[in-house]
């Protein structure tokens, strides 16, 4: 019965918790893998998630993907009495329009009622632009309010899918591949155990940054992103929330 399943999937989120060594686990049913509106579900208990932790005036930090544009879609307006403003989380890092932290962050505030910032950095630039660039005043600034954030939602890919479907060069995409990169996060690529092996350069929020954010939701779920949560979360603040999903809690659990 419902009742059964309902306290089947609390006793998983303990045991999940416990395992990756995180302040919550939170396990939505189905896996995104093989059903795409599980996706859904994982943006709405974010946007859960986000309004119970969440209160008054928040700069909230976000990275791109899918996943993140799911959570987009599941925001409501009735989050727009609280004072939220969205920053990207990081500068480009190679991803397509629809998958930008950007694109998303507009997304997010349209939905709440609430604003956001861009941060227009190109994927590869030179060092001599680069310098320029973050000596902008709208970009300091920016970087300022990313820095400040009081919460980070932010998605966890699989490292080669993710290499594969950004403009990875050839160069890096080996780097990658002969490190054994299995996860990745916010542009960082990390092996099974759950090591740095690669890093896109760009402005914006870095790992070490993370442990001064109050609130860090992660957001990733399929079982084939098992291995890449496992990974990413040897290296993630204790501190941190995972919204995941059944198929991705399971083979978790399993490993
Ligand atoms: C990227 C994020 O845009 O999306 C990464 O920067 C994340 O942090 C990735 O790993 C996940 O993408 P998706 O489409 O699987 O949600």
């Amino acid at each position: 019965g419902i009742m059964r399943d309902i306290s089947g999937i609390a006793v998983m989120e303990q045991e999940l918790s416990r395992k990756l060594g995180i302040r919550q686990a939170i396990i939505v049913s189905g896996n995104s893998d093989e059903s795409p509106w599980v996706k859904q579900e994982l943006g709405r208990a974010t946007a859960m998630c986000m309004k119970s932790r969440l209160k008054g005036k928040n700069i909230i930090a976000v990275t791109g993907g899918s996943t993140m544009a799911a959570v987009a879609e599941m925001l409501t307006p009735d989050l727009a009495e609280r004072d939220w403003l969205f920053v990207p989380a990081r500068g480009g890092i190679g991803e397509d329009v629809k998958n930008q932290a950007n694109t998303i962050c507009a997304k997010m505030a349209d939905h709440t009622d609430s604003r956001h910032r861009v941060l227009y950095v190109p994927d590869q630039v030179s060092r001599e632009m680069y310098e320029s660039i973050i000596k902008e005043p709208n970009i300091k600034e920016v970087i300022t309010q990313i820095k400040s954030a009081s919460m980070v939602l932010h998605g966890i890919g699989d490292a080669i899918t993710m290499a594969e479907r950004r403009k990875t060069s050839e160069e890096d995409f080996v780097k990658i591949k002969h490190a054994q990169a299995v996860g990745e996060s916010f542009g960082y690529y990390f092996n099974e155990g759950g090591e740095v092996v690669h890093k896109v350069q760009t402005i914006g929020l870095q790992l070490d940054d993370l442990s001064h954010i109050e609130h860090i939701i992660a957001v990733a779920g399929g079982s084939s992103k098992a291995k890449a949560i496992a990974a990413y979360m040897k290296r993630a603040p204790s501190s941190t929330i995972l919204v995941t999903d059944e198929g991705a809690a399971k083979q978790l659990l399993k490993g």
